[in-house]
């Protein structure tokens, strides 16, 4: 048996291979199109394993995805390839389009060709399971109740209205096509791997490089926080036991604003790798805001405590912790993922927000 990963030498994807390998005997194809996301460093303890089949291509091309699967019989695909950071989103939507929209489309529609031609258990077994975000609900009051399967989609960037339009599709091809289907919309992730232009390991980067800490707006922007590991696990868990057709809203019940994360990192790194200068906090410097930022993410995740019994297992206190301690532990992963492209995007994306 084998599972079909798209997007698995990501942040999110790579972390769902290395715990997938580590807790079964269950083979990946993991098909990756290596954007500047995609780093195969992150799987790099699995060179020597053979239940790893690593293939270079790109979620759009049919035919190339029609003869990984006629070559692999995956019993499963689980789907992560996308584009994922809605500041890229904003200079640049329409690469989120084609991976995002039509890349899914391209892969239900191979997901399909081949389920149908499945039988018996083989067809009764198969699962394609969407990994989706929290962003597609739109923006929360301060007393608005948190995000349920219930609440209506509402995505305000690039990056979400892409990613609910992919939930869209993958909702229709059950409902029209019956394809057996699950989606999970997840909140903000943290943890090893993460690509240094997301908030946590921009500050933890910047910091050990004495450079500002560049805070959007006035920092009181509210998201739910989940450690990658829980991620991981609950998406295991649906695969395993959630119902054909169903949504599961994942989160880590941490709600913090950006100040706090930030300020949390500083405090970590003053006391793990303190600087000569005095605290990191003093890097703190307020820029101009996202367009469209929205204000508050939170994520009601009893559904899946009930039906599937998942919890997170770190608090945001050991969760971070333990980031921070990786970051410290593996400076050369993100000094080699810093060099060239990324630093392009840092003058396309900080070059213009001037310190307020
Ligand atoms: P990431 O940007 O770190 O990784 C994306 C991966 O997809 C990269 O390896 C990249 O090379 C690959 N990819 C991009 N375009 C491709 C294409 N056309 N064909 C094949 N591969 C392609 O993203 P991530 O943070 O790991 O997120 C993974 C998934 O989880 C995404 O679908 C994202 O929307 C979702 N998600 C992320 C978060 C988060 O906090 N990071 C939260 C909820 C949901
Ligand atoms: P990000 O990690 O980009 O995730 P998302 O936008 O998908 O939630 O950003 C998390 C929050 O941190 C978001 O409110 C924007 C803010 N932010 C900053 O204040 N400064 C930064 O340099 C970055 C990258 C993000």
């Amino acid at each position: 048996m084998t599972i079909l990963v798209t997007g698995g030498a990501g942040f999110i994807g790579s972390n769902f291979v290395l715990d997938w390998l580590a807790s079964s005997n269950e083979s990946v194809i993991n098909l990756d199109k290596l954007t500047y996301a995609g780093n195969l460093e992150n799987l790099a303890s699995l060179a020597n394993d053979p239940r790893h089949i690593f293939a270079h291509g790109d979620i759009c091309d049919r035919a190339f995805v029609d003869a990984l699967i006629a070559l692999h019989e995956p019993r499963a695909i689980v789907h992560f390839a996308a584009e994922s950071h809605v500041d890229r989103s904003i200079h640049g939507p329409g690469e989120f389009v084609r991976t995002n929209v039509e890349g899914t489309f391209t892969l239900l529609e191979a997901a399909r060709g081949y389920w149908s031609g499945l039988e018996g258990d083989a067809r009764t077994g198969f699962r394609f399971l969407h990994v989706s975000t929290d962003e597609v609900y739109g923006s929360l009051g301060p007393n608005d109740a948190p995000f349920s399967e219930a609440t209506p989609y509402a995505p305000n960037s690039p990056y979400s209205a892409s990613k609910a339009a992919s939930d869209h599709l993958v909702r229709a091809w059950h409902h029209t096509y019956g394809l057996p289907v699950l989606t999970t919309n997840c909140s903000n992730n943290y943890g090893a791997f993460q690509f240094p232009e997301k908030l946590i390991p921009l500050m933890i980067a910047n910091a050990l490089a004495d450079k500002a800490l560049p805070v959007y707006g006035d920092g009181r922007n509210v998201r739910d926080w989940l450690y990658v590991n829980d991620h991981c696990a609950a998406i295991r868990e649906v695969l395993a036991r959630g119902r054909l057709g169903e949504t599961y809203n994942i989160g880590g019940w941490n709600e913090k604003t950006n100040l706090e994360i930030v300020h949390t990192v500083c405090a970590l790194l003053d006391e793990l790798a303190p600087g000569r200068t005095g605290p990191y906090s003093r890097l703190i410097t307020y820029v101009k805001d996202r367009p469209g930022h929205d204000r508050r993410y939170a994520i009601d995740a009893r559904k899946i405590e009930r039906e599937l019994g998942w919890r997170p297992a770190e608090t945001f206190e050991t969760g971070i912790r333990k980031t921070v301690a990786w970051y410290l532990a593996n400076q050369k992963w993100v000094a080699d993922v810093v060099s060239g492209e990324y630093q392009h995007w840092l003058e396309r994306n900080y070059g213009e927000r001037k310190s307020s």
